[in-house]
């Protein structure tokens, strides 16, 4: 399909001008965050780790991980700074359903009994679920301590750590509560996506894909060649994707980083995303399940008038032929469920379920700076029987 011709209503973002400062072996990036903190990325860059740690006062190093992180790493990054500081290793169960406050009662309390205290610096280290759980977890112990942020997966590097916002489930749904909690600094090394499993960078690259769609058309041709020969990117590779991903996030955050007006616009595909997630009890990836919103929205804004059906089919085009992902839901979910869900969505108000909409390819659609856009329950329901095959 050939995607050239539609507009890219921005200029390209230039942010490697003025937020990039070269250092040795990793760049500094500036997040553009409330509360700033510096974003370090490097390529093996493990050992420049402690030193940075090292400029920190504090008593324990308290490293929250999953098991699989532990297990990937246990005999290289944990082992240097276990030499270097006091420090321990908390092990959470991996994977969504971790997301919860029980985790963070049960994970908090062993960090408590292990002699944490106002002086000891969090470190999350793992994916979107663990840095979520650890920011919160910061966030709340003795009102607010101070943590590192270690993203592993690409997920967690270009998406989830840019946001300071940390988060948990509730029993209705995904992040109901949360708060704002800036880590003392971002460490990304792209060395440790290389034991990422490939589902859940294929995952992490459905945001990336989102955010050329709400705001840069063009980004999307710089994934399909980066994607054309599939999913198996060297080490360059990885590190150059990782870091025009993280752009085209900041690109979006310049103007709201703190995602309350223009950066609502990331949340594309977020609404039934997260009620496809949340029902799923962890068997769709957050990326995968966000796929399937984003078609949704895609068919929502056809229904509307908003797209034509050739950006409709581009939208599958992306998630099908570029990602690879199914255009068929798996089996157990029904419409009622999902409106159920999304009815407790965090952008809903009254009974209006609302949505980020496109009204073209690398433009979202607003009415009087509002992104948000109502859509009625009939639309829905036709959109759900679509997506459900009932
Ligand atoms: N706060 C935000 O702004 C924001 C943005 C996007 C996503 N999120 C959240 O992030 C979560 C999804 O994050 P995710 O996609 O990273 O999933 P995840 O944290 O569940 O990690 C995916 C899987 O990959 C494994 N893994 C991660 N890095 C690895 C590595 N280097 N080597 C081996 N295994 C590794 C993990 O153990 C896990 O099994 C969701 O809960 C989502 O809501 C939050």
């Amino acid at each position: 399909m050939n995607y050239s011709v539609f507009p890219t209503p921005f200029e390209k973002p230039n942010i490697m001008k003025t937020t990039i400062i070269e250092k040795e072996k990793y760049i500094e990036l500036n997040t553009h965050l409330e509360s700033p903190c510096p974003y370090h990325l490097g390529a093996d860059i493990s050992a420049s780790f402690c030193d940075i740690v090292g400029r920190y006062e504090f008593d324990y190093l308290f490293f929250v991980v999953d098991a699989n992180l532990e297990a990937a790493f246990r005999n290289s990054i944990f082992k240097y700074v276990k030499r270097e500081f006091h420090c321990c290793i908390q092990i959470i169960p991996p994977g969504e359903m971790s997301k919860s406050f029980d985790s963070i009662m049960k994970t908090g309390s062993s960090l408590l009994q292990k002699g944490l205290s106002k002086n000891s610096i969090l470190v999350s280290f793992g994916g979107g679920v663990i840095c979520n759980l650890t920011g919160m977890l910061a966030g709340m112990l003795f009102r607010g301590i101070r943590f590192i942020e270690v993203p592993t997966s690409l997920m967690g590097q270009t998406d989830s750590s840019l946001s300071n916002k940390q988060a948990v489930n509730s029993s209705l749904g995904k992040n109901h509560f949360g708060l704002y909690h800036a880590p003392l600094f971002i460490w990304s090394d792209t060395l440790y996506l290389k034991t990422e499993p490939l589902e859940s960078r294929k995952s992490g690259i459905v945001e990336a894909v989102k955010n050329g769609l709400i705001s840069d058309a063009s980004f999307l041709n710089v994934l399909e060649q980066k994607l054309g020969s599939g999913h198996h990117l060297s080490g360059q590779d990885l590190h150059d994707l990782t870091l025009q991903i993280i752009q085209s996030k900041l690109f979006i955050l310049k103007t709201d980083p703190s995602e309350k007006k223009e950066g609502l616009i990331l949340e594309y595909g977020h609404t039934l995303g997260h009620a496809l997630e949340w029902n799923s009890h962890g068997g769709l990836l957050h990326g995968e399940a966000v796929s399937f919103g984003i078609l949704f929205a895609a068919n929502i804004a056809h229904k509307i008038g908003l797209l034509t059906r050739e950006e409709k089919q581009y939208h599958s085009y992306l998630i099908q032929y570029i990602l690879g992902y199914k255009s068929e839901l798996p089996n157990g979910f029904s419409s009622a469920m999902l409106m159920q869900t999304m009815l407790a969505d965090n952008k809903k108000t009254d009974d209006k379920v609302r949505f980020i909409l496109l009204e073209t390819i690398g433009r979202c659609h607003q009415r009087e700076g509002n992104y948000l856009t109502p859509v009625s329950q009939d639309i829905l329901l036709t959109a759900l029987k679509d997506l459900t095959k009932e």
